[in-house]
């Protein structure tokens, strides 16, 4: 039976975000949403933090705690998808684009952001019965983006998903399968999902070039994510665990 849940979505005003808290709030479960942006208008509990902050996670965890005294699940999909546009980058200098003091701030960003929401949680999280984590990685934390997608009709590229979005989210799965693999047996059950290709308002060569090397000829529709990610939360099936899910059409097949 589906018993109706609480659940801690970060990232809760991005577009995944939204998505998935309509059809959680539509199947009459609780939502807690955090993100770093100013309350906008919320039919849900929303808590503002940044959670590049390990103290300010920290205290908003000891709030939600307080009030809600369990959590069944997190969706983790707070992040920062760093853009690097040919208008401001020569995007072939390397040594330019890809300078230690940026790509290192980069990285921690992300990393922090989970690793201090993990952090925070896992006092609560153990202490209860069970427990659930998904953790919204990306395809580009385990395969390389593919430089030809982003090349227009002349051969030139015209923008270059950066090294250290990359680098920040082949944390994820090595997260999932040690969680798993401590606490597991502890109630809790970790899984990060590789999403790729859900774009408001892609570029036209980007589309076409898209449509080229896909197996499925399309990017990703924002609800296929939202179900796959709102089934995972709601499941009973809490065998599958610290696994890595690609949701890319096949991309990762070729
Ligand atoms: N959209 C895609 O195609 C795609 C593909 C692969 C992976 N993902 C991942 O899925 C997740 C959600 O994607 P999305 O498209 O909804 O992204 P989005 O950029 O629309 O949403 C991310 C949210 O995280 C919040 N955030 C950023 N920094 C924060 C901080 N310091 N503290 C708290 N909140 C912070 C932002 O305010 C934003 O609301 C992201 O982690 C993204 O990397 C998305």
């Amino acid at each position: 039976m589906n018993f109706k849940k609480n659940i801690l979505i970060t990232g809760s005003q991005g577009m995944i975000g939204k998505n998935i808290i309509n059809d959680l709030l539509n199947k009459g479960h609780k939502v807690i949403g955090i993100d770093i942006n100013d309350k906008a208008n919320t039919d849900f509990d929303y808590y503002q933090c940044n959670l590049i902050s390990t103290e300010d996670t920290v205290q908003v965890l000891k709030k939600i705690f307080s009030k809600y005294k369990k959590l069944d699940c997190l969706i983790h999909l707070a992040g920062i998808d760093y853009k690097l546009e040919k208008s401001n980058k020569c995007l072939d200098d390397f040594l330019n684009i890809s300078k230690p003091s940026i790509v290192m701030e980069s990285i921690n960003s992300n990393i922090s952001m989970v690793y201090n929401i993990i952090y925070s949680l896992m006092p609560y999280f153990l202490k209860q019965e069970k427990s659930k984590i998904i953790l919204a990685g990306s395809l580009y934390g385990s395969i390389s983006p593919n430089p030809n997608l982003y090349l227009d009709k002349n051969g030139e590229k015209f923008f270059q998903k950066p090294i250290e979005y990359s680098i920040s989210k082949s944390v994820f799965p090595i997260l999932a399968k040690y969680l798993c693999a401590h606490y597991g047996h502890k109630g809790l059950v970790v899984n990060n999902v590789e999403p790729h290709a859900i774009i408001d308002e892609p570029k036209e060569d980007f589309l076409k070039n898209f449509e080229k090397i896909s197996p499925m000829k399309r990017t990703c529709k924002v609800n296929e994510i939202v179900d796959f990610i709102s089934y995972l939360s709601l499941s009973e099936c809490d065998y599958l665990n610290g696994q890595t899910i690609k949701i890319d059409g096949g991309w990762s097949s070729l």
